[in-house]
């Protein structure tokens, strides 16, 4: 099967299907005893270095789940670890930054990196998952956004309420505007690379841009989420925009230019839709409602694919990344809900 036949290539360009295609962010994890088994052997970033281990990970919810897509294995902060920022994961405390980007110093001080040279173990286990999934799967490739990494690279680890990030982009926007031209480049020619190496689709995940008034989001973010998504874009695969918190933002969004918008659970499938209805769009069950019964899991997702209507262009997936604790059995109720709708 040639790439443009995959059902969520063919539904990333909104066009008619029979069904509608499903995967879940964070399909790979700690929700999965077979991932916890792999990881009571190795961390995170050593899983993320060895091509054949990310392979094993990437391709175990697409056994155990009658899914329509893979999402390589990785994390949106690993190009850090070239930049030379000291990237670690620290139990109950997720990503540790030990050289925060700061000042305007720091942001000269990145080097060049190259996608091939240095981030050539995710390229590796893009190829080798393409060459083990069944053909009618899409693999998906991914990186962070500009606006999030730099949340994480400003902050030095995961933040609340952004504000190292915030007074950097008020006070110093020709530094600011200096590091998301960088982080553009470096994450654009990332995804144009995860595409070469066998990527169908590419996501950019934003996934706290949500912080950002829309004022400020168009003055200092979406010029450089544009050109991540043009470089992106130019390597033929279409292109998938996430973020959370976003209800505001879409209109602008849209502006950056993706084949597709993910949205969350704050805003109802239609009523986004609304907003940019020449792209294809994905989402959109809260992930907590996996904590609740089956019965409400088939109700909220038969009233997703009302709203989505049956029109051409609807990938069925969470607003944001399952939570660990969820339960598997949950998982498979949402699925087969998706593949069953009631008529
Ligand atoms: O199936 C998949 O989607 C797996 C690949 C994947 C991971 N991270 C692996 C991972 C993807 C797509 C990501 C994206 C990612 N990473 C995002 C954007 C998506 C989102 O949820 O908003 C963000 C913000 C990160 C940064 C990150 N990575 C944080 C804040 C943390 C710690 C918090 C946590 O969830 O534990 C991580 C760690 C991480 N990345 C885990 C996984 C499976 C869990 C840690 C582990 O297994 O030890």
């Amino acid at each position: 099967m040639s790439l443009s036949d995959r059902l969520l290539v063919r539904t990333c360009r909104r066009e008619a299907t029979d069904r509608t295609p499903i995967w879940f962010m964070r399909q790979a994890g700690r929700y999965l005893p077979e991932y916890r088994a792999v990881r009571a052997k190795a961390s995170l970033l050593e899983i993320c270095h060895d091509p054949s281990l990310a392979t094993e990970v990437t391709l175990q919810p697409v056994r155990r789940f009658a899914i329509d897509a893979a999402i390589i294995f990785a994390d949106i902060l690993l190009p850090f670890e070239p930049l030379g920022l000291g990237l670690s994961f620290q139990a109950g405390e997720g990503p540790v930054i030990a050289k925060p980007i700061r000042t305007e110093e720091d942001v000269a001080d990145l080097p060049d990196i190259n996608a091939e040279a240095d981030l050539g173990h995710i390229l590796e286990a893009l190829r080798l998952v393409r060459a083990e999934l069944s053909d009618d799967i899409a693999l998906i490739g991914f990186a962070g956004a500009p606006f999030t990494l730099a949340s994480y690279a400003i902050e030095g680890g995961s933040s609340r309420n952004f504000v190292k990030t915030k007074q950097l982009m008020y006070r110093y926007p020709e530094v600011w505007n200096e590091l998301l031209g960088r982080l553009a480049a470096i994450i654009g020619t990332y995804l144009a690379a995860q595409v070469r190496a066998g990527a169908d689709v590419v996501q950019l995940f934003d996934s706290w841009v949500g912080a950002l008034s829309p004022a400020d989001y168009r003055r200092f973010v979406l010029p450089h989420s544009t050109r991540a998504l043009e470089l992106a874009g130019g390597a033929g695969a279409p292109t998938i925009h996430f973020g959370t918190g976003t209800t505001t933002l879409l209109e602008d969004m849209a502006g950056a230019g993706s084949d597709v918008i993910g949205v969350d659970w704050r805003i109802p499938l239609d009523e986004a839709w609304r907003i940019f209805p020449d792209r294809a769009i994905q989402g959109n069950l809260d992930p907590t409602l996996l904590f609740a019964g089956e019965r409400a899991i088939r109700t909220q997702v038969a009233e997703i694919l009302r709203q989505a209507g049956g029109r051409p262009g609807h990938i069925f997936n969470l607003g944001h990344g399952i939570l660990p604790e969820t339960p598997i059995a949950n998982v498979q109720a949402m699925v087969d809900a998706v593949h069953e709708p009631p008529r």
